[in-house]
């Protein structure tokens, strides 16, 4: 019988000793997803309102871009309250307590303060006393980062169970006389539960199959926020070449696909559903069709929701969840790309 076992100690840290199996009988330690939540602040700005602030019309934002209306966090609604409005559902669909949770991981571009990092606040917010808590930045993909930081960490045995969540309010980070991009983004945070257990070896086994992250600093100065804390000292706005972006998120968010397929030898064809990151419909419907995924597949929530960054990913999961579009053990294909260039993709075997 093949059997690997490890004890996990963390010094001088409060949890006790952990023993964690992470092989047994053509079995592996994986991360299964146990549900997920999302949260849109109520106020929703529609292209024609926008049109009576800056030259714009909803017939050209709707033409290039897909989108017919945003969210928009009200003043004082931090990034922190959007997390915890998009946990709490995620947890109740779980079916656990929030003191389960021994790992949050929160992708964002837009924390509440410079530091700490906001899954601290998540934390308190939540009741939560014995957490890791931290955030990562990569931007738009943000959520498959923090997805693959904690699919790594579970898989490992340094965590159990874990919220791994994309929040944001770039409403705070945009130029609003900049008509070339506040028009495409929305703020809003999504969640999705994570626990660690035995799950059959190989792409059929459910949990989490994998997770490819690329990076590529060259394209920097395509998308960035022209401020910081050792640039200017103020958050900044953001600011972008708009069809290098374009170019550069159908080719590479296609291909980190194909290469995660390859990796778990799958196909293309064994794609349940595809959950692109949500920045243009013109993006998702190249990368659909390059793939040959047809448009059934495709989670699609970029018309009612637009860019929310970090949390398109799991919005567009909670949406897929709560219209019974996934179900227990479907593929399913997530790929982003943001800012630096960071990209990625991971697939899910639900
Ligand atoms: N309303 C009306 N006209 C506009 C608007 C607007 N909101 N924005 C730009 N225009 C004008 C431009 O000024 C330009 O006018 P001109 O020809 O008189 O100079 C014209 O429309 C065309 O502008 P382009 O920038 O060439 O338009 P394009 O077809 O490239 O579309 C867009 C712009 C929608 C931003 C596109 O490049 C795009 O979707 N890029 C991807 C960027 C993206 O989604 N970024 C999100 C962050 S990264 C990510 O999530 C993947």
């Amino acid at each position: 019988m093949l059997m690997k076992a490890d004890t996990i100690h963390q010094a001088g840290s409060q949890y006790p000793e952990r023993h964690v199996l992470l092989e047994q009988e053509g079995a592996v330690r994986k991360s299964l997803v146990l549900g997920c939540g999302g949260y849109l602040p109520e106020r929703i700005v529609t292209n024609d309102e926008l049109a009576t602030r800056i030259d714009t019309s909803d017939a050209w934002i709707r033409k290039r871009t897909g989108i017919r209306q945003r969210h928009i966090a009200a003043e004082g609604e931090l990034t922190s309250d959007l997390a915890v409005a998009a946990c709490r559902p995620a947890l109740e669909r779980a079916g656990i307590d929030a003191e389960e949770i021994d790992l949050i991981v929160l992708a964002t571009s837009t924390p509440d303060n410079t530091f700490p990092a906001t899954a601290t606040k998540v934390q308190a917010q939540l009741g939560i006393k014995r957490a890791i808590a931290f955030d990562v930045q990569a931007v738009c993909s943000g959520f498959i980062y923090a997805l693959s930081v904690a699919d790594n960490m579970i898989r490992l045995g340094q965590a159990q169970t874990a919220l791994v969540v994309g929040a944001e309010v770039f409403s705070r980070i945009l130029d609003w006389e900049d008509r070339g991009t506040c028009v495409l983004f929305g703020d809003g945070a999504g969640a999705l539960v994570l626990r660690g257990g035995m799950s059959d070896a190989g792409s059929s086994g459910r949990g989490v199959l994998s997770t490819h992250l690329f990076t590529d600093g060259s394209h920097y100065d395509s998308l960035y926020v022209d401020g910081g804390p050792s640039t200017t000292g103020k958050s900044g706005y953001l600011r972008m070449a708009g069809q290098e972006v374009y170019r550069h998120a159908v080719h590479n968010m296609a291909e980190a696909i194909e290469i995660a397929i390859e990796a778990n030898g799958l196909s293309l064809s064994d794609i349940d559903l595809l959950v692109p990151h949500q920045a243009n419909i013109r993006i998702i419907e190249s990368i659909s069709r390059r793939l040959g995924v047809d448009n059934e597949k495709v989670v699609i929530t970029v018309g009612s929701q637009a860019n929310t960054s970090a949390a398109t990913i799991p919005l567009a999961l909670t949406n897929a969840q709560n219209n019974d579009r996934i179900q227990p053990g479907h593929l399913v294909a997530l790929s982003a790309l943001g800012g630096g260039f960071a990209w990625g993709s991971s697939l899910i075997r639900w």
